[in-house]
């Protein structure tokens, strides 16, 4: 598995794991794997004890954080709106809308701002939002910054340099891939469609070659889709010199997935999910639920932008998470970002344990290659 990847981020598998849990990260990277923490949702001051956190477990071994940096969302002329802000501009419409889903579901009121659910009127998208995280993760050792959503600003990609930081950054096209490798990103991400959070409409197994040979030689990680050894293995024949994997952690001992939609994860199949402006007001691949379905009706409102849509439904999604293990209309609309590869989440395991199964599950194939190859298959 010695690529350049693993190379220059110093570790002995190629195989980077995203994930907004501190846990799963140092697993992770633990195990000889990269853990990236996802840091959208976090206050300045989560993440600077998540990061010293990690840093501890971690002991010398590299990890990265990843923040949301969207060319394009609601008040980027004055450089980003705050909370209240945000608030003044939900429109009457689609509050109630999302009242009546409530009511309907027959979802208790009242829910703790900083509960469970609760962090999607706090995606910290803008400039004003994202450098106090940026100057929070500088600050510690990281070993990589990713950016998706936007190409990362030059003075981001300046700063990163400086601290011999590498920079990544998440592409669902060629095109993006090309604006991110003109913009002096370090490592590209090309991520399919099937994967879980935002995401474009190629997938993977058409995206990968084709952004290799365009951003050639900058390197490429493939994601989307992957979360087994066969998988990284089909990765790596289409050019890509690592994988970036988010879904698979999500049915890990260590994720902080709400236990109802946890187990939601593991009955799924791989058509249980779709693609949904429903949570952030831009397509995320997640879950199918009671809560999609409302917003794929034909009567039902437009999502608002990035990040309106977020502050809309934060308070909705924090109620679902309080009840839904005990209210039957929560439990129907509970749902969360994942990929296709959901249909594969069959039963929680340590980190550790889905980080050896793959690489392991890798080796077998290359060796069945090899043999194959030499006419012993
Ligand atoms: C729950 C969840 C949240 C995500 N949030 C982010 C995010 O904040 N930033 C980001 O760059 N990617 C995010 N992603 C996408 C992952 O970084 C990754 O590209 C994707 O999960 C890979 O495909 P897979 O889900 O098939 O493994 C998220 C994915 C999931 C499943």
């Amino acid at each position: 598995m010695k690529t350049r990847v693993s190379e220059r981020l110093g570790v002995e598998f190629p195989v980077l794991a995203f994930s907004h849990c501190r846990d799963v990260v140092a697993a992770v990277t633990n195990a000889g794997g990269f853990g990236v923490l996802g840091g959208v949702v976090h206050t300045p001051q989560r993440l600077e004890i998540d990061l010293a956190w990690i840093e501890e477990q971690t002991r010398g071994r590299p990890f990265g954080v990843d923040l949301l940096l969207p060319s394009r969302y609601e008040g980027a002329d004055q450089g980003g709106l705050d909370r209240d802000a945000v608030r003044q501009l939900l429109p009457p419409e689609q509050q109630a809308f999302v009242d009546d889903i409530l009511l309907r579901y027959g979802v208790p009121a009242g829910a703790d701002p900083d509960g469970e659910g609760g962090s999607l009127d706090l995606l910290r998208v803008s400039p004003k939002g994202y450098e106090p995280l940026l100057d929070v993760a500088f600050a510690h050792r990281i070993a990589l910054i990713a950016s998706a959503l936007g190409a990362p600003p030059p003075a981001l990609i300046e700063r990163a340099h400086a601290a011999g930081v590498t920079v990544a950054a998440l592409a669902g096209t060629v095109a993006h891939a090309e604006r991110h490798k003109a913009a002096g990103v370090d490592l590209i991400v090309a991520q399919g469609t099937e994967a879980g959070g935002h995401t474009g409409e190629i997938a993977t197994m058409v995206l990968v070659p084709d952004v290799v040979d365009a951003v050639r030689p900058t390197p490429v990680l493939a994601a989307g889709g992957i979360a087994s050894g066969r998988q990284i293995a089909a990765a790596f024949a289409l050019g890509a010199e690592g994988v970036w994997c988010g879904s698979v952690w999500l049915a890990t001992e260590e994720a902080e997935t709400h236990p109802v939609v946890k187990r939601k994860f593991l009955e799924a199949s791989a058509s249980d999910t779709v693609r949904s402006r429903s949570l952030t007001g831009k397509p995320a691949r997640m879950l199918r639920s009671a809560w999609t379905d409302e917003w794929a009706r034909e009567d039902a409102p437009t999502a608002l932008a990035m990040p309106i849509q977020g502050a809309l439904v934060a308070d909705a999604q924090r109620r679902i998470a309080r009840a839904a293990a005990s209210s039957p209309g929560a439990e129907r609309l509970a749902n969360y970002f994942v990929g296709q590869v959901v249909g594969r989440l069959d039963r929680v395991r340590p980190a550790r344990h889905v980080l050896i199964d793959m690489v392991t599950e890798y080796a077998d194939v290359v060796e069945r290659f090899a043999a194959e190859a030499r006419g012993q298959g």
